[in-house]
């Protein structure tokens, strides 16, 4: 299974600068060094998105087009405590106001590291995203990390903890970047979601 092929074609610092809304997008975020970039990598087989081993590399709302058919969106990532004050708040702002407003958002994808689970930073974000309504999917990320024998528990705990929160999806998708687990699975759920 492929999705079609990604090229950046947008970052936006301020909203002024969001491309105009005439597909379908979905949108990834989650604290700094989660694994986004990586993910739509992933997701489009392809190193379009730039990565790093240091936090708070992906300082901008950067738009990727698939084909012309939809949109994945990568976000900057929050909790990042070594970005300046009036960047971080910068940031905060800027998520949030395309949460808010963005009709073409599909579906938003919050992304946990398997082998942390929800922590304070997290628990924030997604009191915003309740307060704006908005419906969400929990991914977690880098699970080659996280020992086989531990997955189930630790997936048990996180589905336990999301019946917290009101907008979000029941079940959250296990994937690895590293070693493509999930990876054919989302991409079938991205491809439901901008057809139907
Ligand atoms: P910011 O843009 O700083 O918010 O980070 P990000 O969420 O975009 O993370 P990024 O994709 O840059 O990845 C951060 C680090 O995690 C990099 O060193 C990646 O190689 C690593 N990483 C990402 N996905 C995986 C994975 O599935 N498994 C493992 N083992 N490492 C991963
Ligand atoms: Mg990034």
């Amino acid at each position: 299974l492929e999705l079609p092929r990604l090229s950046f074609f947008a970052g936006a610092q301020i909203p002024s600068s969001f491309p105009k809304e005439d597909v379908p997008e979905l949108a990834f975020v989650g604290r700094s060094n989660v694994g986004k970039s990586s993910l739509i990598n992933a997701l489009g087989d392809t190193t379009t998105a730039r990565t790093s081993d240091k936090p708070g590399l992906t300082q901008q709302i950067n738009f990727y087009a698939a084909g012309n058919i939809f949109n994945l969106v990568d976000m900057p990532g929050y909790g990042f405590a070594y970005a300046d004050e009036e960047a971080r708040l910068n940031w905060k702002k800027l998520i949030e106001t395309y949460i808010s407003t963005r009709k073409s958002l599909k579906r938003l994808y919050v992304l946990l590291d398997a082998r942390h689970g929800i922590k304070i930073a997290d628990k924030e974000f997604l009191m915003m995203v309740e307060k704006s309504r908005t419906k969400f999917q929990l991914i977690l990320t880098k699970c080659d990390l996280v020992l086989s024998k531990d997955i189930a528990r630790r997936y048990q705990l996180i589905k336990e903890e999301l019946k917290n929160y009101r907008y979000a999806i029941e079940t959250p998708i296990m994937v690895s970047s590293r070693t493509r687990a999930g990876i054919d699975k989302l991409r079938r759920d991205l491809l439901f979601l901008v057809n139907g």
